[in-house]
């Protein structure tokens, strides 16, 4: 299996992220379902949400990757965003996705409406956003919102 720990440099990519859903969302609201989509082998948002006792889970449709989260300690299950079994996703009130794939973008929109989520995306740097979603500047960093 691969293992990947927090490391604290990492998070620093994704610490714009994570402060808009703390300020938006969580400090309010502490206690509300997070699920992030395709989290791959970055685990450092998920980690440090549930660090600081947010209820956390993360997907991807990589077993692998799904191994290592649990190895971690994460909540994690594995579905495929092209063709999702839906009844895994009602339990969430946020979703957020790092650096998805262009093409799986639209799928997480739908997942988000369908389940009355909330929905913040951060892409990739030099990406277009969908059209569907609202681009904010959050301290420095583009995010994509419903
Ligand atoms: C570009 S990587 C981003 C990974 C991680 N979020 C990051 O920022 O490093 C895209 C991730 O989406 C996952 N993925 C691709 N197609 C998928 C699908 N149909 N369903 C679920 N996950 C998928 C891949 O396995 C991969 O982990």
């Amino acid at each position: 299996m691969i293992v990947k720990e927090f490391k604290e440099e990492k998070f620093n990519l994704v610490k714009p992220l994570y402060d808009y859903l703390l300020e938006n969302y969580l400090f309010e609201n502490p206690d509300l379902q997070i699920l992030e989509l395709g989290v791959g082998f970055y685990f450092e948002m998920a980690l440090k949400l549930k660090k600081n006792n947010y209820n956390v889970t993360v997907m991807d449709f990589n077993q692998k990757a799904i191994d290592n989260a649990n190895y971690l300690g994460l909540d994690a299950f594995k579905d495929d965003l092209f063709n999702p079994n839906h009844s895994l996703y009602r339990e969430y009130d946020i979703i957020y996705s790092v650096r998805p794939p262009r093409d799986l973008q639209n799928d997480i929109y739908n997942i988000a409406k369908l389940n009355n989520c909330k929905l913040v995306i951060q892409p990739l740097s030099n990406e277009t956003p969908l059209e569907s979603l609202k681009v904010i500047n959050y301290n420095g960093k583009i995010l994509c919102k419903l």
